[in-house]
């Protein structure tokens, strides 16, 4: 398959360029001019399946919003500008709507515009259709996000490390900006922004951009006002309200959170400043000026995400050893690798996770040392396994790195193969050009394309044009279709460092044959290790032998969060009672739905012991868990 079509491509380029140059007769500027208007890909792996929108008719490039956050009703309301090009005989503008509740519709001048919500469709929401006059350039909505909204997260002080105030957080990624945000929610359409957020006194906001002016607090309530110049993808519109303080970790990062998890959080977040300078050496300056972080409450459903200029962070990484930063690394590579380069459609998520997979180890390389990234080369490959066998085989078609997702959620792709699949791929390349070579040309790849979609054809074009240079040989020793297009690994994968852990992989192979648990080794070994430990164990032990390793190791108390889960993980496969009490406390604590999500499938999946321990945690858990989450496990029916 060829899609590379360079005309196509420009074609829509001078589409869009062409209508800005009609836009005469509109006297006032677009509200932002230091933004170039980011192009619309036009190839047909370019389209994107889950937004209503038509971008090469009309699309958004400016969100302006003023937004009021209603702690009582669960609702955000208020105004959304949009600034729009479009082909002048352009009828309509198509947005992306889920559950918004539409007051009106005008345009600059304050006439109303025909709308109208088309068909809703379960995962994507409805089209929402606005009538345009032949000179409709701006439009403003007048709206609400509906109170489940499942963008949005509500929190009781209840929720929240200092129980006084209400919280609120948005995820948008991958299409639930729509559920708070009316404008046409594809990676592909990227869009500055600015926004008025308006809170109860007391309350500060944050979100993904940098604060346009100093705050102001008058009658009860708080105004914060926010501006992003750079054009980006609108899923990395975010905000989080709540009692947040900051402190600065460097010259250009800092952190929020609540103040009780302030100090804790500065301390671990410690090598950020570092981590930066690792990655502009390797992929080119860091071009959003500041990386702040924001670590939220343990409800907060990822890992990470990497919202720009303030990625939020799960407070499960805190270990008080820094042992689980590479998370930071990852969300920090996510600057070039996603926000600059941005996958055009969610089939081609690989670009946006696998190269941040692979940029990850390079950043932990340069800080941490080559053991450490060799080590977590090794546990990616590991999960990858893991994954391919739980998907089903090397043959089924969503081991792909270009995934279809016809017809189905892009949370359906979230799995390991685009995050290890696509890092392994990318070691492959590095590994049969040198290291050098490569490094230069993934520099120059986000030289090529910041601020714009990507997509697979696109990469393995600049790939070619760029890297292999016609050189026949190098073309097939890399596979590079094979990799992208089809199931599996291919055969020529770099294959991680088999003394990576050498260590631990003798202290398993002793247990595995009956000796006691190695203490004096666990005691030393780091997280990555523990870690490599547990996840090698035979998957089937009987209860003396768990007594012992949690005896040894002081399993159901451990504070590592990801060394909790591996432990529980392999508990509840063996039906270990002695572990329910911690597996009650860890599910009800935290709502991370990588550790979530299999614990309580796993759980359900065992009728006669797990289902009653999972109907019992849902109940009290799921108040804590994110909607997207709660979607997912309530199909589980287990009651709360
Ligand atoms: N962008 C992702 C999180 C995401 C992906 C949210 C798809 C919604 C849809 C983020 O960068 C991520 O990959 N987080 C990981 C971090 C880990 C791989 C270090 C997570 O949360 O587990
Ligand atoms: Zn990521």
């Amino acid at each position: 398959m060829k899609f590379g079509s360079g005309a196509a491509i420009l074609a829509a380029v001078l589409m869009v360029a062409a209508c800005r140059v009609s836009d005469q007769d509109n006297a006032a500027q677009p509200a932002n001019e230091t933004a170039a208007i980011a192009p619309i890909l036009a190839t047909p792996d370019a389209n994107d399946i889950h937004s209503f929108a038509r971008p090469l008719e009309a699309r958004v490039h400016h969100v302006a919003l003023d937004l009021t956050v209603d702690f009582d009703a669960k609702r955000i309301g208020g105004t959304a500008i949009l600034d729009i090009d479009r082909k002048p005989d352009t009828k309509e503008i198509i947005l992306d709507d889920k559950g918004l509740e539409i007051q009106s519709v005008t345009d600059r001048s304050g006439e109303q515009l025909a709308w109208k919500v088309g068909a809703r469709d379960a995962n994507l929401g409805a089209p929402l259709a606005i009538a345009l006059r032949p000179d409709t350039r701006r439009i403003a909505i007048r709206y609400k996000s509906a109170p489940g909204a499942e963008a949005l997260q509500w929190l009781t002080p209840e929720q929240t490390a200092g129980k006084k105030h209400p919280y609120l957080f948005s995820q948008g990624q991958a299409i639930l900006n729509r559920t708070w945000i009316p404008t046409q929610d594809s990676p592909g359409i990227r869009q500055s922004w600015e926004a008025t957020i308006r809170v109860p006194a007391g309350l500060t906001a944050v979100m993904s951009a940098p604060r346009s002016a100093e705050p102001i607090t008058q009658g009860g309530e708080s105004v914060f006002k926010f501006r992003m110049d750079n054009s980006v993808p609108p899923y990395l519109i975010a905000m989080a309200v709540g009692d947040l303080e900051f402190e600065p970790l460097g010259p250009r990062s800092g952190v929020w959170t609540e103040p009780a998890m302030l100090k804790a959080a500065a301390a671990e977040l410690a090598d950020t400043e570092k981590m930066i300078d690792a990655a502009e050496k390797l992929y080119g300056p860091y071009l959003w000026k500041r990386y702040d972080m924001l670590v939220l409450p343990p409800s907060f459903p990822f890992g990470g995400m990497e919202n720009p200029n303030l990625t939020f962070l799960t407070p499960t990484f805190i270990a008080g050893d820094k042992s689980l930063v590479s998370l930071i690394a990852h969300e920090l590579a996510h600057s070039w690798s996603g926000n600059l380069a941005t996958n055009a459609t969610w089939s081609n998520f690989w670009l946006n996770e696998g190269m941040t997979t692979y940029a990850t180890t390079r950043i932990v390389e340069a800080i941490y040392g080559p053991k450490v990234a060799a080590q977590q080369i090794a546990l990616g490959v590991d999960s990858l396994s893991d994954e391919i066998e739980e998907l089903g085989g090397a043959s089924v078609p969503d081991t792909r790195l270009h995934i279809d997702l016809k017809g189905r959620d892009p949370d359906d792709g979230l799995t390991e193969i685009p995050y290890e699949k696509g890092a392994a791929f990318l070691r492959t390349i590095e590994a049969a050009v040198g290291r050098e070579r490569f490094d230069a040309y993934l520099k120059g790849w986000f030289e090529r394309h910041m601020f714009q979609p990507v997509t697979s054809a696109i990469f393995l074009a600049d790939l070619r044009q760029h890297l292999i240079r016609g050189d026949k040989a190098l073309e097939r020793k890399l596979m590079l279709d094979r990799w992208v297009y089809q199931a599996g690994i291919p055969p020529n994968m770099a294959m991680p460092d088999p003394q990576a852990f050498a260590e631990v992989d003798a202290a398993v192979a002793a247990f595995a044959r009956g000796g006691a648990p190695d203490s004096a080794g666990w005691g030393r070994w780091t997280t990555d290790e523990r870690l490599r430990f547990l996840n090698k164990l035979p998957r089937k032990l009987p209860k003396a032998r768990l007594d012992a390793l949690n005896q040894a190791f002081g399993l159901n108390d451990a504070r590592n969060m990801e060394v909790r889960y591996a432990w529980l993980d392999l508990a509840v496969a063996n039906r270990y009672d002695p572990a329910v009490p911690s597996l009650e406390q860890f599910l009800t604590s935290q709502g991370r739905r990588k550790f979530v999500r299999p614990l309580i499938k796993a759980l359900a999946a065992d009728t006669s012991w797990g289902r009653p321990i999972a109907a019992r945690v849902y109940v009290r858990g799921r108040p804590l868990y994110h909607p997207m989450v709660t979607r997912e496990l309530d199909e589980l029916k287990l009651g709360g």
